[in-house]
């Protein structure tokens, strides 16, 4: 198999070993009650039939040019967008505003599903993976969210509403892609409506930070990383 971004293997995340180790670095990391925390919504969501479970999309039907360039899927956890939504207020000064949450590369929905629940009036992912895509809408369904929109598309190809607050990245592609989508973002900048911001979590490239201006970074004790950006 050729080696490219998409055909990283990133099933052992699903694996009864990788999950003791999160439990461990999790117990460590965050201390019993939101361990425990997490572990019951798991529960609640397994209950429900919801899935964010980790997957591979080498063998996925995937739609525009870029089929090669995207990352597999794995899914942002609740906890771990508070954490990233509070250091992005910290590091502007100021409560930000929470109309529209999009998500480039939103897989089965995971943090547009999390940014509803964490108080955005509004949520859109765009995936370019079917079946990723159409688990979104299940869980959606499922959890019977109103304003969270998957939508089945190239992430080059979206354009942004103007009452668009933060866009969230969760290294979901290369820089090609991520070049196009900085040069649409810059294209439709003039006709946004207030402040945005600019999520982006595991960074693997350095187009953002060429681009827009970088307000912090962090490491996080999981080993996770982010980047925050004001456009
Ligand atoms: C690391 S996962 C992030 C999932 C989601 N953002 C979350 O945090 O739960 C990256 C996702 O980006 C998607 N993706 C990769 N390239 C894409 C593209 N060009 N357009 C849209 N989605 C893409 C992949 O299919 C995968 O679901």
């Amino acid at each position: 198999m050729r080696e490219t971004h998409t055909n990283a293997d990133m099933s052992h995340q699903n694996g009864i070993l990788y999950k003791i180790s999160v439990f461990f670095t999790s117990l460590k990391n965050n201390g019993v009650l939101p361990t425990i925390r997490k572990i019951s919504q798991r529960i609640e969501y397994k209950r429900k039939g919801i899935d964010f479970s980790t997957q591979n999309i080498y063998d996925l039907t995937r739609t525009g040019e870029y089929q090669e360039h995207g990352t597999a899927l794995v899914s942002t956890s609740i906890d771990f967008l508070t954490q990233l939504l509070n250091d992005l207020e910290k590091a502007v000064g100021k409560p930000i505003n929470k109309d529209v949450f999009v998500d480039y590369g939103s897989g089965k929905g995971a943090a547009i599903i999390h940014a509803k629940q964490l108080g955005f009036e509004k949520s859109i992912g765009v995936e370019f993976a079917k079946e990723l895509h159409d688990q979104a809408e299940q869980n959606i369904k499922k959890l019977n969210l109103e304003n969270v929109h998957s939508l089945y598309a190239d992430a080059t190809t979206y354009v942004l509403p103007n009452d668009i607050s933060v866009i969230y990245l969760f290294n979901p592609f290369d820089e090609v892609v991520m070049t196009k989508v900085i040069e649409n973002i810059q294209k439709q900048q003039e006709s946004f409506e207030s402040d945005v911001y600019v999520i982006y979590g595991n960074a693997s490239c350095t187009v953002l930070r060429e681009t827009f201006e970088l307000l912090d970074e962090q490491v996080y004790p999981s080993g996770a990383k982010a980047e925050f950006y004001k456009i």
